[in-house]
């Protein structure tokens, strides 16, 4: 996720209100920061990386001349955070400028064309190749700088928001948008772009949301909006935004917890671009290790026991998924050079993670890592990492990181499948497919279920304690459930596999006791329904999570949420999540505790 700004001001220092309005974006990412503006007919640039203020310390953002010019906050996805890799970027002449969030999924070959022409990239990122392209355009085809910006982005494949400026068009900005987030702001005399509203919310509250495929035209005294495909006019007037500082930053909603289960489909799509080079890589330590250890702790515990499932399964590779806390005890001794160890942590800094981490590698084992923090300690310790790309998680209880690991945790089962000849090419494009429909399937849940989810928390916010259940991949649904309504509702539960139930936790249940059953139709529902019946029998009040139309479990169930059919098992626990998600933020929201800051809990644990 990074966060774009773009002023044109009448009058006045646009460098001093980038500035500011980037503070407003820091929380969409905040490892490199840059701003560029025009004044007499010149670029002039600061970036560097590091947190906001460090970068304001040491170069004074608000001290470049002009009052047109764009902004940057970077959470960076290809290249590391370094200065050179900050954003804006500039063209080869040094005449135009650009800020960028999303990610161009085809930028090596654009860029590898550029190259080839002559054109001289400083970055390691993927938003380069987008100054230089429209540079080329414009100078080889002589197209003004909105034909260029719109010829460049038909040629680009990806998502984005884009802010651009140049020297040789110094009165505007033009900014487009694909499957990123664009607003622009209407102040009496400056008009803004942002990637979100509170950047310029204390300027100005009217705001017109950019829809994917349009580019508009900002200058000081008006905006434009204009098809990409073929730069026809869009007629859209601004809204008036009633929101308060506070609810501006969380977008409107209540909590970060809330925003954050939304982002989901968002999130996921971003995760299916991933760069083919680093999964391709991972696949093949996976693929020669005599051994695999999936090593974390919480919330990414449970994608890594779901990821077990997924490449046995499918590539027939067995993996041990384990608590990163106990590694050292239970694996310290016979962890070896043949040994893979794949750690999974949304921060890249827990401690628990990273000790196991050491442990391995002080027996020269492979370490393979899964992260949302390039720039972690994680990162620096791997041989080959991948970063999720989720953007910053505000709200202490994990959500949107948890889905996106277990969509690149697919991604990498379906390569090593893949390679290991283990499924047909068939049954390898049917799970493709499915796999890019997961950010939609995860959207229709929330629109469709929110409401009687929110009914649900209201029914059972008295109740004292859980138990939740899952056979195969869904104990790890069942888990993750489970430690979501514990860690934000304070209410104890209990996760099982369901075979497992009978052999003691049963005796728990008497009449209205709630058990939530994760029931998707794969291959353990004839045995769920068997635990369904037991606890029944005992008077256990049944919340299920079906498959849209499962008539035979709704007809078991006392309450029941529908996800939508057809999902293949091993993907099964990213939309069969979500109800729990929402069900565990209802219920703390009930229960009147604040879900973003649950007690005695950090975002990132670093001690052991
Ligand atoms: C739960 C949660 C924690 C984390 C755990 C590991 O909602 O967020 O259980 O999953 O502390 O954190 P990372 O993934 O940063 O290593």
């Amino acid at each position: 996720m990074c966060g774009i700004f773009g002023c044109a001001s009448k009058q006045g220092n646009a460098a001093k209100v980038i500035h500011a309005a980037l503070k407003r974006l820091e929380y969409r990412g905040y490892d490199s920061v840059g701003e560029a503006t025009l004044s007499e007919g010149k670029l002039f640039i600061k970036k560097d990386s590091g947190k906001i203020d460090e970068v304001h310390e040491k170069l004074n953002l608000d001290d470049l001349p002009g009052n047109l010019g764009i902004g940057h906050t970077r959470w960076a996805t290809h290249g590391a955070p370094l200065q050179v890799n900050a954003h804006p970027h500039i063209d080869c002449e040094e005449q135009i400028a650009v800020v960028h969030n999303g990610i161009i999924e085809n930028y090596a070959l654009v860029k590898k064309e550029l190259e080839d022409k002559g054109h001289v990239f400083r970055s390691k990122t993927d938003t380069e190749v987008i100054v230089h392209l429209i540079e080329e355009l414009v100078k080889q085809q002589n197209l003004t700088l909105v034909e260029a910006v719109a010829e460049a982005l038909k040629a680009l494949e990806g998502s984005y928001a884009i802010a651009v400026i140049s020297t040789l068009e110094p009165d505007k900005i033009i900014c487009a948008r694909n499957e990123s987030p664009l607003v622009v702001g209407v102040g009496e005399n400056a008009v803004y772009c942002a990637s979100d509203i509170p950047a310029f919310l204390p300027l100005t509250n009217k705001a017109v949301v950019i829809e994917d495929g349009e580019l508009v035209i900002i200058t000081n005294d008006g905006y434009e909006i204009q098809k990409i495909a073929d730069l026809r006019l869009v007629k859209r007037e601004p809204k008036i935004i009633d929101w308060t500082p506070e609810m501006a930053e969380k977008r409107g909603y209540p909590h970060f917890m809330l925003k954050e289960i939304h982002e989901q489909p968002l999130a996921l799509r971003n995760t299916l671009r991933l760069q083919e080079h680093y999964l391709e890589l991972m696949t093949t330590f996976l693929d020669r290790a005599k051994e695999v250890f999936l090593v974390a702790c919480g919330t990414s515990y449970h994608a890594c026991l779901a990821a077990s499932y997924m490449f046995s399964k499918l590539a027939y590779r067995a993996t041990y998924p384990i608590i990163a806390s106990e590694f050292a005890e239970q694996h310290g001794k016979s962890v070896n050079i043949e040994s893979t160890i794949l750690a999974v942590s949304q921060s890249g800094e827990t401690a628990d993670t990273l000790a196991a981490v050491e442990a391995a590698r002080h027996r020269a084992a492979t370490i393979l890592g899964l992260t949302n923090v390039i720039g972690s300690t994680l990162t620096r310790v791997s041989r080959v990492y991948i970063c999720q790309q989720s953007g910053p998680e505000i709200g202490v209880a994990a959500t949107k990181t948890f889905t996106a690991q277990l969509c690149v945790l697919a991604q990498l089962a379906l390569r090593l499948a893949k390679k290991r000849g283990k499924v047909s090419q068939d049954e390898i494009d049917f799970l493709e497919e499915k796999l890019e429909q997961i950010p939609n399937i995860v959207e229709n849940v929330i629109v469709k279920q929110e409401d009687k989810i929110k009914q649900l928390a209201r029914k059972y916010k008295d109740k004292r304690e859980f138990f939740f259940l899952g056979r195969g991949i869904s104990t790890a649904t069942a888990l993750e459930g489970r430690l979501k309504l514990m860690e934000i509702a304070y209410v104890p539960a209990i996760a099982y596999p369901a075979g497992e139930s009978k052999h003691g936790p049963i005796s728990l249940v008497e009449p209205g006791f709630p058990v939530v059953f994760v029931c998707p139709p794969d291959e353990t529902r004839k045995a769920v329904i068997g635990n369904i019946m037991e606890m029944k029998a005992r008077g256990a009040s049944i919340i299920a999570i079906i498959e849209e139309g499962d008539e035979e479990i709704k007809n078991l169930a006392e309450d029941f949420i529908e996800v939508d059919k057809g999902i293949p098992d091993i993907l099964s626990p990213i939309p069969y999540v979500i109800p729990l998600q929402l069900f565990a933020y209802y219920m703390a929201v009930e229960r009147s505790h604040d879900p973003d800051k649950p007690r005695n809990l950090a975002k990132s644990v670093t001690v052991k």
